[in-house]
């Protein structure tokens, strides 16, 4: 795992951006995994001016997004389908037909769940998966539990995940209690994950992932320490709880400036 502390969010963005501006570069049809959430709204808008500075093409990329509400339709504005599209979607040039987020509405949710991870299948697995973290440390809507679902599946937000998602619906009884998400099967069979942790509320969680040994589904995103090559990302404030410790800051963190 490479750890890179960020001065703050901007920075973070950055080069979060930057690392996948690269991976394009090489691979201009790269199989793109995407997440939502506040956490990488900065690393779009930097991705949105390379586009516009003409820096970046994205007409051969493939996206794949994490999840979707259940029962929310793609034009309904708290969807992850309009956040994508307001957000990133509009301002470059995926094509529309690369572009993949599961249905919150489809009739048949375990169909639409085989479908997408066919469709994953079809483009060989995720190249590059960006992920954000939940402050119970979900990824994508892996929630915590006694067990961790491999595919794409229809899931129970947990209590804490409405709390924090309160906050885009105006009350927590306007959150849907329900979401479809891939599984930890695609997460952890993309070739490179890149992980991105902001703001103090995810300090705790970064701590606990980060100073731990062991995985358990109690903690989702303890698997990726399992994965070859998860490069985390956090700003100073995410990383301050880890930090202070000072158990293992040592050679595993990479100079912000190297990026
Ligand atoms: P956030 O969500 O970026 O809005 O904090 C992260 C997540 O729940 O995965």
């Amino acid at each position: 795992m490479k750890l890179i502390i960020a001065g703050d969010y901007q920075e973070m963005s950055r080069i979060a951006a930057n690392i996948i501006a690269e991976e394009i570069k090489k691979k201009p049809d790269l199989v793109l995994g995407l997440a939502t959430g506040s956490t990488p709204l900065g690393t779009y808008r930097e991705l949105v001016r390379m586009y516009k500075e003409g820096k970046l093409d994205f007409s051969r990329v493939i996206t794949f997004n994490l999840d979707e509400y259940y029962g929310l339709s793609p034009d309904d504005p708290r969807s992850y389908h309009y956040y994508m599209y307001r957000n990133f979607f509009d301002h470059v040039n995926v094509r529309p037909e690369n572009i993949h987020i599961p249905d919150g509405t489809a009739p048949d949710v375990e169909e639409e769940s085989r479908r997408y991870d066919e469709e994953i299948k079809k483009f060989g697995g995720i190249d590059l998966q960006l992920l954000g973290i939940g402050v119970n440390g979900h990824i994508g809507f892996n929630e915590p539990g006694d067990e961790l679902l491999t595919a794409t599946h229809l899931t129970d937000l947990a209590p804490d995940t409405l709390t924090a998602n309160a906050r885009f619906f105006g009350s927590i009884d306007e959150v849907p209690r329900k979401a479809i998400t891939v599984g930890l099967g695609t997460i952890m069979q993309a070739k490179k994950i890149l992980l991105l942790a902001s703001g103090p509320e995810k300090a705790a969680i970064m701590a606990e992932l980060l100073d731990d040994d062991a995985v358990s589904t109690r903690v989702p995103a303890s698997f990726l320490l399992l994965h070859r090559d998860v490069t985390v990302i956090m700003d100073k404030d995410a990383a301050e709880i880890y930090k202070n410790r000072a158990k293992k800051i040592d050679a595993a963190i990479q100079p912000a400036s190297d990026f």
